[in-house]
């Protein structure tokens, strides 16, 4: 993946979410099957970017990654939730995620709707439950709010809407990084935030931290659009080509293959100009942003 340094973290840290979305998953009362169906898509293989990038942020403060491990949980459920939806047949009409079968191929659209319901509701719950010596009553409640904003209508519901009525069409360059910006962009920038806020950052260092998770987000969407052409499917699990197949507003359909490797790279370069000014330990996250401009899946 990284360096031999950001390798033994992400190991570390993914291990512990893996165990943790399992036992929150199955403690709950409920009929096997939307369980079942959680399940299957959160064990599928994500990369954990999220959760990477929210325990890479709580490292950078000095805290201990730990702390931030039911937030983390809590982001890649809405984050997984909201995969399983885009690839419904009323939206992206996808049949591989993650180098599956989607969600509703193998359990149909109904439950595959519930089980991304599911998912997005226990993630509030799980938020709100932090452990108290992870997270006072008053950050819990910041944290909830600034999931709500980043996962809806102003955040990424706005975004993905934005992105079906965009089907077809040809926009501005703004009004491309909008939906960007909105329906990737909030949640992964939230992923820096909740980290932060848990550490208990200034007003400064949020400020500095949110522009640099602001041009993360969009440098990691560019990416994904120019990995939906000339991406391995292999690779990437997902079907390559499902942009064009869905007449979607890419950046590489608007700027071309080169020109959209060249906005990857200013936001790339943002990304970091913002890191370096939080004056903190930045290793693990400066390494995540290499990641992020150069990866193949
Ligand atoms: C895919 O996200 C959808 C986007 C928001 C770009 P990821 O590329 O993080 O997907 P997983 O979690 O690794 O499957
Ligand atoms: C989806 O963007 C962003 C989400 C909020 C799920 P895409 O539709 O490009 O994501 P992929 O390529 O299917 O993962
Ligand atoms: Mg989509
Ligand atoms: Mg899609
Ligand atoms: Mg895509």
């Amino acid at each position: 993946m990284g360096t031999e340094l950001l390798d033994a973290f992400a190991q570390k840290y993914k291990l512990l979410l893996d165990s943790e979305l399992r036992t929150l998953v199955s403690k709950l009362d409920s009929p096997p099957i939307i369980k079942e169906s959680m399940i299957y898509s959160l064990e599928a293989g994500g990369k954990r970017i999220r959760p990477l990038l929210l325990f890479a942020t709580l490292a950078a403060f000095g805290a201990d990654p730990q702390k931030g491990l039911h937030a983390a949980a809590a982001i890649e459920m809405i984050h997984t939730y909201s995969l399983i939806h885009d690839d419904l047949p009323s939206m992206d009409n996808d049949d591989l995620r993650r180098g599956k079968p989607t969600n509703h191929k193998v359990f149909g659209d109904a439950t595959a709707i519930l089980a991304g319901d599911a998912l997005l509701t226990y993630s509030f719950e799980v938020m709100a439950n932090i452990p108290h010596e992870f997270a006072t009553d008053t950050t819990k409640l910041k944290l909830v709010i600034e999931l709500a904003k980043a996962a809806g209508t102003e955040g990424m519901v706005g975004g993905q809407i934005a992105d079906m009525e965009a089907e077809g069409k040809s926009l501005t360059l703004d009004e491309l990084e909008y939906i960007h910006v909105h329906k990737t962009g909030k949640l992964l920038k939230f992923s820096v935030l909740a980290g932060a806020i848990i550490a208990g950052a200034s007003q400064n260092q949020l400020e500095n931290l949110s522009a640099f998770a602001h041009h993360l987000g969009l440098a990691f969407q560019i990416q994904d659009d120019i990995l939906d052409l000339v991406g391995n499917q292999q690779l990437i699990g997902k079907p390559v080509g499902s942009d064009t197949t869905n007449h979607k507003s890419t950046y590489p359909q608007l700027l071309s293959i080169e020109g959209a490797t060249a906005a990857l790279h200013k936001q790339i370069n943002l990304s970091k100009e913002h890191l370096g000014m939080t004056g903190l330990n930045t290793n693990l996250l400066m390494e995540i942003t290499d990641l992020v401009a150069s990866r193949d899946h």
